[in-house]
């Protein structure tokens, strides 16, 4: 019984020798592990702030001159200590009538003397300030334009990437459009401020240690202890309360993007919140985002002004701590005045510290915020070619010369030989054993699968089916917005992975479920897309009279010249669509696809538009999304019905065919 009591006892024993050995040899791991990671991220971090600030390479040495030569300059203050001491020690001498010549003549030198000390007094600082004041406003000049320039080769760089990304990067659900213009603006506004001016403050922070410490060493080495003691002191706490800091500055920034999210998309939604009569309640909302972006933000100033008040109180104090150190050192007859001039240098050492620890903590702040750049538009544009580009701000200034618009410019822009791209007559489309799959949250959903269809050439083709069964998708394949995840698209047996978006431009209109316009003129908005065919006005007047929207344009305030509201909010759903029609045809596209575009008219409009599409549609090869196909039966050759994926299983669509041919 005892035995195997003591037995169990022992295995027991055993079991938690071992699980403290595995808990020991775990925690050791991790310790080693996270010690690993955080010098990882600090070279991260450092790398990250270098590839921002690389491109402007020149304009940081210069900074970095003309702050070492203010700095140093600011170094020759504490000089003037002494210098006041020996000025004290010239005083004026009246000159009397009694005094006798000799005594007259020694007066009038002593009193030459005075003057000159005090003219080499106010001289010599007079020309240092006013050295130093250049010195001062080239660095602040230089420093703020380092910020600027910064600044726009982000946003360069990240509108650039967000323009040529592929186009399923916006389909994805995480992607919001207020979130990157607020990063664009607000964080790139941060990020670039912080490398321009951060950087200087340390790197005079640097000049004061070491200038500081060189004075000390030199004249009295008596001081460098208690400064050391200051920089200690300095450095501590101001990493203590720069975490603190950090920390509520990511949440506060993280609450600041929702306000931008939360009002643009209140603004967008603004006809239903009025019908709805929600406005308070979207008011109510907002304000409570604001309160909740000013707790975080109060943090922020909190410990801001922690490490801002703890540092000048014990800064300061430090300060009369060494002065009454070295007042006591030259009482005890073991330094000389001049000490005092010392003391300064050593509360130099002790600011130099302060600005290196804060200049870190807040460098910090700066890489966190531009991963969350990153983190959004998915790309580390400092990489990119964009970015580096040695001539991007000059190139800007270029381009600000030409007229913005300028329709002969972006002709030029585009026209080497995009007649050779063109097809002569109406392609026959085939799709072929189509499989369509996206990532949802990362669950794979399928909305396609082996999907054939046969488009003739030159007919109109309907495409019909339940919401959301991916009718949409498959026009965005026909014209590259997706890829397909298998099969091909032929156009006349040619697959369309080997065409370029060019190639789809040049011959294929797609007329997209929401009409999209630019806040531009109507003959902006009509040629655009259009590049490589003739634009002139001739040519659009014929375009959006084939479209029927030639005589709601000449009722225009200004005609063809009339700017457009935001989305084109000013014309009525019918002319939106005509106008779209007319951009759609300008190119006389022998591909022409639709998507739903009568969906929104009121049937009167409806009518009219599939009245002109029958006109639009001949000799060209159409692909039509329709809810009404009862509308459409007159012209359409053949439809094809999707069938709603039922679930990511397999499930066929098929393919009903109608020959109709224009009665
Ligand atoms: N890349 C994608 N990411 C997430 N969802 C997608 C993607 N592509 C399509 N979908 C989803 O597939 C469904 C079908 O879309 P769509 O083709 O627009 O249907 P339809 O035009 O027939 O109404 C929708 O629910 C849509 O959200
Ligand atoms: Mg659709």
């Amino acid at each position: 019984m005892f035995k195997l009591g003591r037995q169990i006892f022992c295995s027991a024993e055993r079991n938690a020798f071992l699980a403290k050995k595995i808990i020991a040899s775990f925690s050791e791991k991790t310790a080693e592990e996270a010690a690993k990671k955080k010098v990882d991220q600090k070279n991260k971090d450092f790398q990250t702030v270098y590839r921002i600030i690389h491109p402007e390479k020149k304009g940081f040495i210069l900074a970095a001159v003309t702050s070492a030569i203010s700095s140093g300059i600011f170094m020759l203050y504490p000089k003037l200590i002494p210098q006041l001491s020996d000025l004290y020690a010239n005083k004026y001498e009246k000159i009397e009538e009694s005094d006798s010549d000799e005594q007259k003549l020694n007066k009038q030198k002593n009193n030459q003397n005075t003057n000159n000390a005090y003219l080499k007094f106010f001289l010599t600082w007079g020309l240092v300030c006013g050295v130093s004041g250049f010195f001062n406003f080239s660095r602040r000049y230089i420093n703020g334009d380092l910020g600027n320039r910064i600044s726009i080769r982000l946003r360069q760089a990240i509108y650039n990437d967000l323009m040529t990304k592929d186009s399923t990067f916006y389909f994805n659900k995480s992607v919001n459009t207020a979130k990157i213009i607020h990063k664009l603006s607000n964080d790139v506004s941060q990020v670039s401020q912080s490398v321009s001016m951060d950087l200087f403050i340390a790197f005079r922070g640097a000049l004061f240690i070491t200038g500081g410490t060189g004075f000390l060493l030199f004249q009295s080495p008596q001081l460098i202890l208690p400064s050391l003691f200051v920089m200690a002191g300095l450095s501590v706490s101001s990493r203590f309360f720069g975490n603190y800091q950090r920390h509520y500055k990511k949440e506060e920034a993280y609450d600041l993007t929702k306000t931008s999210e939360q009002a643009q998309e209140a603004l967008q939604n603004i006809k239903l919140i009025k019908i709805s009569n929600t406005e308070i309640k979207e008011q109510i909302d907002y304000q409570s985002t604001l309160a909740r972006f000013y707790n975080s933000s109060k943090k922020v100033q909190y410990w801001t002004g922690m490490n801002f008040g703890f540092l000048e109180g014990f800064g300061l104090y430090s300060l009369i701590g060494i002065l009454g150190y070295g007042s006591f050192l030259i009482s005890s007859g073991l330094a000389t005045p001049e000490l005092l001039s010392s003391s300064m240098y050593a509360f130099y050492v002790g600011l130099g510290v302060r600005s290196i620890v804060n200049t870190y903590t807040e460098l910090k702040k700066t890489t966190g915020l531009y991963d969350g750049i990153v983190s959004v538009i998915g790309t580390d544009v400092t990489q990119s070619q964009t970015y580096n580009n040695p001539k991007l701000i000059e190139e800007g200034q270029e381009y600000l010369k030409l007229q913005r618009n300028n329709a002969e410019f972006y002709q030029q822009l585009y026209s080497n030989n995009t007649a050779t791209l063109h097809q002569s007559k109406p392609p026959h489309i085939t799709l072929k054993n189509i499989t369509f799959k996206y990532d949802e949250y990362g669950t794979e959903r399928q909305l396609l699968s082996d999907l054939n269809i046969e488009i003739e050439s030159g007919s109109v083709v309907a495409l019909v089916g339940p919401s959301g069964c991916g009718k949409t998708t498959v026009l965005n394949l026909l014209t590259k917005l997706y890829q397909p995840t298998s099969g091909d698209i032929l156009f006349d047996g040619q697959s369309l992975q080997a065409k370029d978006s060019k190639w789809v431009q040049q011959n294929v209109s797609y007329v997209t479920q929401e009409p999209m316009i630019f806040q531009d003129t109507v003959y902006y908005n009509i040629i655009y897309g259009n590049q490589g065919f003739d634009t002139s006005q001739e040519k659009v007047i014929e375009a959006a009279k084939m479209a029927n929207a030639h005589d709601f344009i000449m009722s225009l305030p200004e005609g063809y010249q009339t700017k457009l509201s935001e989305r084109g909010q000013d014309l009525s759903g019918g002319q939106r669509q005509r106008l779209i029609l007319a951009r759609a045809i300008l190119k006389d596209p022998k591909i022409l696809i639709l998507d739903e575009g009568t969906a929104n008219l009121d049937s009167e409009s409806e009518k009219a538009i599939i009245q002109d599409l029958k006109t639009i549609s001949k000799n060209r090869t159409c692909i039509i999304v329709t809810h009404k196909i009862e509308n459409f039966l007159g012209f359409v050759n053949k439809i094809i019905e999707l069938k709603a994926p039922i679930n990511s299983e397999n499930k066929l669509q098929q393919e009903k065919s109608e020959d109709e041919k224009a009665n």
